[in-house]
């Protein structure tokens, strides 16, 4: 008898820390419902396939009721679009903005949707299509229209209603009061809202508590060129500040290493053994991820017209040494009030000892977590690294280590001071 609560008791546990692998069980469950369903994605209506991308045409009842909001109100609404790759702390940074308080609408990762259908669609997905469908669906959603974004959510949300919005937990915005319907009993939800029991998603009503807010923010890993946001950034129906978050190539191929481990195998043999091929589709990958991340940075700093006070570059680390200084001023760029809850989240948060250190937690003592890669990766794949990314390094003040007595020697520090918003 006891065995079998012994038994029982391990198997919760065990969903339990598989649960919060939340990346993989979403991949795995979401496989399983498609082939339960038998449902082959309904590819979004502008989109066939084989002819070139047909930009969405908005249709005007989303675009009307959002414009006559901001008509009706007071021009007040902000928008913030944090640009980052993946593991660069932008879940981190982005709880600067989710924090802030009531007057706050944060999305986290929607593109995650869209980038998932594409690829069920096509074997590679094909980036101009890409771009511009992640510019249309970040468009419609600073206006508070989630109708474009539902095509693409997958199963299609049934009148409005979704228990499969990605990370929803993640949007404080989307978890509150206004926004939570009642649960629905055996209906299973990956991202369910942690702070209240709230059931399916929704979408009418996220759209309505959206357009009450005055800021708007969103943080996504998805968009490779700041180029082709230039049609959102320049609509005048927004008031949009773009945020491009960097770090040390070097520490997001350690981090990614560890988070990714079995996508990473190649590189860890090559750590292991021989020589690394820099002829290498990963390698070629890698260098071409830095080049788009350059020259996205390089556009911005060079302040073109429509760009002009909308762009801002923040280094990861310095968020990590000085997290309230460098909140403070991307607050003060945006125009928006930093408020005292969003200090209070960020003091906790960044003075806390390192608790869950989950693969996508948030809650570490940042400024001892940004040197910990120097560790991890071997010196081999860094050079690596400083071979296909220099140019970027070197924009961005990251330098070099000609050594692994360098690399390993914390008190040489691999940061240069930097000011990139003058
Ligand atoms: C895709 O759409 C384009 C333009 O709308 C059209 O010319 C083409 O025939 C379509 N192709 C298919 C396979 O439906
Ligand atoms: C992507 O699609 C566009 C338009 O259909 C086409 O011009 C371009 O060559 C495609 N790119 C790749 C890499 O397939
Ligand atoms: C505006 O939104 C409401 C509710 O979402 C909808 O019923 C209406 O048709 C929309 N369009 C206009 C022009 O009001
Ligand atoms: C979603 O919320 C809207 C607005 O309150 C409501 O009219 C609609 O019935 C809700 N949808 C469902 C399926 O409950
Ligand atoms: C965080 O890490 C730094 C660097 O190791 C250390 O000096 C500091 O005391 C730590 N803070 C807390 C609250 O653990
Ligand atoms: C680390 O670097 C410092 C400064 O260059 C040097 O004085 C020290 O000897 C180095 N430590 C080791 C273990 O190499």
């Amino acid at each position: 008898m006891r065995n079998k609560y012994a038994i029982l008791i391990i198997c919760i546990v065990a969903l339990v820390i598989i649960e919060k692998e939340n990346n993989i069980i979403s991949r795995v469950s979401d496989k399983l419902t498609l082939r339960q369903t038998g449902q082959t994605p309904e590819p979004p209506p502008f989109y066939n396939g084989t002819s070139a991308p047909v930009v969405v045409e908005y249709d005007a009842e989303g675009d009307d009721n959002a414009t006559q909001f901001l008509e009706a109100g007071d021009g007040s609404q902000k928008h913030i679009l944090l640009l980052a790759a993946t593991r660069t702390g932008s879940s981190f940074v982005g709880e600067f903005f989710n924090q802030l308080g009531s007057n706050m609408f944060y999305l986290f990762e929607p593109l995650w949707h869209v980038e998932r259908m594409l690829s069920q669609d096509m074997d590679i997905p094909n980036a101009t299509v890409s771009s511009l469908a992640y510019r249309d669906v970040l468009l419609s959603l600073f206006l508070c229209d989630f109708s474009l974004l539902e095509r693409f959510i997958s199963p299609t949300p049934q009148e409005h209603v979704t228990p499969a919005l990605f990370r929803r937990e993640s949007s404080m915005a989307l978890c509150e009061e206004q926004v939570c319907s009642p649960v629905v009993k055996h209906l299973f939800e990956r991202y369910r809202c942690k702070t209240r029991r709230c059931g399916p998603l929704n979408l009418t009503l996220a759209s309505e508590a959206c357009l009450g807010k005055e800021f708007r923010a969103i943080k996504t890993v998805r968009v490779r060129q700041l180029e082709t946001l230039r049609l959102l950034v320049e609509d005048p129906r927004l008031d949009i500040k773009v945020i491009q978050l960097v770090r040390d190539p070097r520490a997001i191929l350690a981090s990614r290493m560890v988070a990714f481990s079995n996508k990473y195998q190649t590189w860890k043999s090559w750590a292991v053994n021989g020589e690394v091929p820099i002829e290498d589709e990963e390698v070629k990958r890698l260098q071409g991820n830095c080049q788009q991340i350059r020259m996205s940075a390089e556009l911005g700093l060079s302040r073109p017209d429509w760009l002009e006070n909308r762009y801002m570059l923040v280094r990861y680390e310095d968020i990590a040494r000085y997290p309230m200084q460098k909140a403070a001023e991307m607050y003060r760029f945006t125009g928006i009030p930093f408020t005292s809850q969003a200090r209070k989240w960020i003091l906790k948060n960044t003075h806390a000892s390192e608790v869950a250190s989950g693969v996508y937690s948030t809650q570490k003592n940042s400024s001892e977590q940004v040197e910990k890669w120097r560790f991890s990766i071997p010196f081999k794949l860094a050079q690596v690294v400083q071979d296909v990314c220099g140019p970027t390094m070197e924009l961005f003040g990251y330098k070099f280590v000609d050594s692994e007595q360098t690399l390993f020697n914390k008190s040489i520090s691999l940061l240069e001071e930097k000011q990139f918003n003058l």
